[in-house]
């Protein structure tokens, strides 16, 4: 992978129009980050040209990451909404969409597909769909892989106290939370869950107390 400078990613940023980066379906091929890619013999790559992991206003990499939160059936009716949000909130990160609704099967299916030969799937598809749930995107410095470690193992036998599912939770088949378990799958997921158009561009005020300017 070729690994260019910071300065660099951020004069991409700043020349791209696509919101969702090179690494999006929209690169639209004139686009002028590609143009400028091109000019320099570059191919944009993934990785260090993720232009959408990157803050124009910090300059801090990974600031605009986001990750798809999801209080499960469960977790709605042990009335453990407020206090899972809270706790995104507390840690610093942004919330950027959310939406109550029962999740139809068709959604779930494709937001499980990776597990659709498990034998526990045809109960995952049941119990996801048995009630409510609340979905989420939450945005901040490596939110992904935060919110793994704040949501705990998949197991909450394994999951340490402290964790989403090492408080709440005590079987593997009613743990409470989802977070998607990396960016890719992350954007993925969100694209799934949401429009374009429900995710909210906002600037949060103490946005300073949290990230270096
Ligand atoms: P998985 O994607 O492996 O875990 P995670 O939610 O931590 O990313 O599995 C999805 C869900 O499937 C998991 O949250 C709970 C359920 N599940 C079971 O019911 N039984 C199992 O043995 C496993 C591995 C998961």
């Amino acid at each position: 992978m070729v690994v260019l400078p910071l300065h660099r990613c951020l004069v991409f940023r700043s020349l791209l129009h696509s919101p969702r980066g090179v690494s999006g379906s929209h690169a639209a091929k004139e686009s002028p980050a590609v143009a400028w890619a091109a000019e320099r013999g570059r191919q944009p790559v993934r990785g260090c040209l993720r232009l959408d992991s990157y803050s124009t206003k910090s300059g801090i990499a990974g600031v605009a990451e986001r990750t798809l939160i999801a209080v499960k059936p469960d977790g709605v009716q042990k009335k453990l909404i407020g206090q899972i949000i809270q706790r995104f909130e507390q840690r610093g990160f942004k919330l950027v969409a959310m939406k109550f609704l029962k999740a139809p099967e068709d959604l779930l299916a494709r937001h499980y597909h990776d597990l659709h030969k498990k034998p526990f799937y045809p109960n995952l598809l049941r119990y996801m769909s048995s009630g409510p749930v609340v979905a989420m995107v939450w945005e901040g410095h490596n939110v992904v892989r935060t919110s793994r470690l704040m949501v705990g193992d998949t197991n909450p036998a394994e999951a340490l106290p402290g964790t989403v599912r090492g408080d709440f939770s005590v079987h593997i088949s009613r743990n409470v939370v989802h977070a998607s378990d990396s960016v890719d799958g992350a954007q993925r997921e969100i694209q799934l869950w949401f429009d374009r158009r429900e995710l909210v561009d906002w600037e949060c005020c103490d946005h300073s107390n949290t990230y270096q300017v």
